[in-house]
Order: C-alpha cells, then sequence, then structure tokens
C-alpha cells in the first residue's frame, strides 16, 4: 500500500493537539492518542464509553523509546527478539519516572506494550516522539475494526481523523502475555501460543475464565449483538451460518470464514464476516465447529466472548 505524506503529516498534526485518531495495524484499527497526555488519553475513554479501569495498551516504534517507560526482562527480550514488530502485547513494570499517563494504566505499577507491524503504523511512531495509547477502534464490548469503514461505522464523525492502511492483515487482536512476573497468557490473539512457548521453553496455557481482573476481558466482549451458537452441524433456516470448509450446496445466508479450513484466514475475515452479518439484520448466528487449535484458538475464543450476550 503507498503511504500519503500528507495523511502521516495531518494525523502527526492531530495527535500534538491531543486529539485522537484512527490508526491501522496489523492486527486491528486502533484509537491512537498520546500516551504521555492525561488529556489525549482521557478523549479516548470517552469516545469509546470505555470505563476507567481498563488499561489501554501503548504502541513503540523500538526498545530505545520503550526503555524510558518500562523494566525489560529476560522473557521479554527473548519474545521480543522473535516476534517484533508483530501481534503480541507485553505487560511489563512500569519505571518510576516514565512518562505515561495515568490514565493508560489506571494507576497500576504495570504496563501494556506492542510493536505494530503495519508499515504506516511504524511510519507514524518514528516520526514522532511519543508513544501512542491505542486500544482497538470500536466502541467498548462492540466488534474490533479492520478497515477505515468499520472506524467511520463506529464513531462518525465524532473522531477528528482516520488514516488510512488498507485492511488489518491478521483481524484479530494482539496475544497478550504478562512478563512483568513469572510469564502469564493475558488473551490468545493473533499469535499463536505455541509459537510464544517455543521461544520460551515453557508450557502456557490459556484459560477462559469469568471472573477477571480487567473489564477488557470479561465474556461479555467483542459482540455483534446477536446471539452466537457453536459447532452447529445444521443451521436453521434464517441464521447466519459461519464455516470453514466448504459445502456442495451453498445457501445464500452461508458466510464462509474460509473455504479451506484455513484458520489464519479465517481469523482475518472473522470481523468483517460479523460486522456484515449485523447490518444484514440477522436475528441468529450458528457457526460450523473450529478446530481448537492454533488461531483456532482465538476465533473460537472471540466466538464464545460474544455468544455470551
Ligand atoms: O491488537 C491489539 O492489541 C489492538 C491494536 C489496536 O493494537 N489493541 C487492543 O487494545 O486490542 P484493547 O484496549 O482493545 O485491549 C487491551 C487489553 C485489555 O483487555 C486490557 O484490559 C489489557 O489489554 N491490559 C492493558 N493494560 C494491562 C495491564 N497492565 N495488565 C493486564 N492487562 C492489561
Ligand atoms: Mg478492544
Amino acid at each position: 500500500m503507498k503511504i500519503h505524506k500528507y495523511s502521516i503529516k495531518k494525523s502527526i498534526n492531530f495527535l500534538k493537539k491531543n486529539e485522537c485518531i484512527g490508526m491501522p495495524t496489523e492486527t486491528v484499527y486502533g484509537l491512537a492518542a498520546n500516551a504521555y497526555s492525561d488529556k489525549a488519553t482521557l478523549k479516548i475513554f470517552k469516545l469509546k464509553k470505555r470505563p476507567k479501569n481498563n488499561p489501554l495498551i501503548v504502541h513503540y516504534y523500538d526498545l530505545d523509546t520503550l526503555k524510558k517507560d518500562c523494566h525489560l526482562n529476560k522473557y521479554f527480550n527473548k519474545l521480543f527478539k522473535k516476534f517484533c514488530p508483530g501481534p503480541i502485547t507485553f505487560i511489563l513494570k512500569l519505571k518510576k519516572d516514565s512518562h505515561i499517563s495515568k490514565n493508560v494504566t489506571n494507576n497500576k505499577n504495570t504496563v501494556a506494550v506492542r510493536f505494530p507491524k503495519h508499515p504506516i503504523a511504524r511510519l507514524l511512531l518514528r516520526k514522532i516522539n511519543f508513544p501512542l495509547a491505542a486500544p482497538s477502534a470500536n466502541i467498548s464490548s462492540s466488534i474490533s475494526p479492520v478497515t477505515k469503514s468499520d472506524v467511520e461505522d463506529e464513531f462518525g464523525n465524532k473522531i477528528k481523523y482516520i488514516l488510512n492502511g488498507g485492511r488489518s492483515v491478521i483481524g484479530l487482536e494482539s496475544t497478550i502475555v504478562d512478563v512483568s512476573n513469572k510469564p502469564k497468557i493475558i488473551r490468545l490473539g493473533g499469535l499463536d501460543l505455541k509459537n510464544i512457548n517455543k521461544v520460551l521453553k515453557l508450557n502456557l496455557k490459556y484459560k477462559f475464565k469469568n471472573k477477571i481482573k480487567f473489564p477488557g476481558q470479561t465474556k461479555l466482549h467483542y459482540s455483534p449483538g446477536v446471539p452466537i451458537k457453536l459447532n452447529v452441524k445444521i443451521p436453521k433456516k434464517k441464521s447466519a451460518y459461519l464455516l470453514i470448509n466448504k459445502k456442495k450446496i451453498n445457501d445464500k445466508n452461508y458466510f464462509y470464514l474460509s473455504r479451506k479450513r484455513n484458520l489464519t484466514e479465517a481469523g482475518k475475515n472473522l470481523y468483517k464476516t460479523l460486522r456484515n452479518i449485523k447490518k444484514r439484520k440477522f436475528k441468529l448466528i450458528e457457526v460450523e465447529k473450529i478446530p481448537n487449535v492454533g488461531i483456532g484458538q482465538t476465533i473460537n475464543d472471540r466466538l464464545k466472548r460474544a455468544s455470551t450476550k
């Protein structure tokens, strides 16, 4: 994708004025603002209608910029080397003299950080001298956006600018690993857990729980506002049916996440498809069984959360 100098300039101007902008990343679009500014980060919470106690992820260009704000450690270094920039977020201990706004961390002594791979996000981050706090650019508990027009869907003209970066190639949020202490998986995401375990030589698992510390990890999340039923072999006539295996007969209510059982492709298509189904006013979504391996685990996690509304 061509990078337009003009749009980067415009984004920088808004960010410097403590405004929020839509920012493309390879996982999902973010609602970005200066992470060092109380005023700018407060706007994120207001726009998203996000509970103040749900901390934000901070996006950095490189290690030099990160080191000013966080304490690094051996687990972080190993994973950083292998996967960054990319779809992984780290929870790290915050430095006492860090400039990160208290709004971002909800006054905690840890912070979530990530290095997005999207070339436009990287270019933007390189050209500013502050990191960007950016949660997914959707109203709290709605579906995450994967294109500029999805962000417009969510906020209309309430945000000043959206930087266009085409469609997010991963289409699922980053995997979050807490390395502020003994490593722990906080959220499944676009990076397969297996890869993290291989690097750390550990066998970390993720448990789907109802009782969680952070509101961003509640069950009621990623929701299209339509009931979802999982592991359905034969769908009802009027429901939208999500599939990953090509069928001989095709109904007009069939929505393929993949036709080849390709879970990476299915992950990329998940949010776009859910958004599309929501717009078409289906009353029920039914889903073919999705193997609970690799990115399939992340897809099932999101569908389970979305189905508990
Ligand atoms: O792919 C992504 O991660 C996208 C793109 C835009 O980078 N961002 C994203 O942000 O998904 P958000 O705000 O939708 O999800 C951030 C998650 C929340 O569940 C929040 O509770 C958790 O990160 N989080 C943030 N700080 C934390 C901390 N100190 N400890 C534990 N969890 C934290
Ligand atoms: Mg989100």
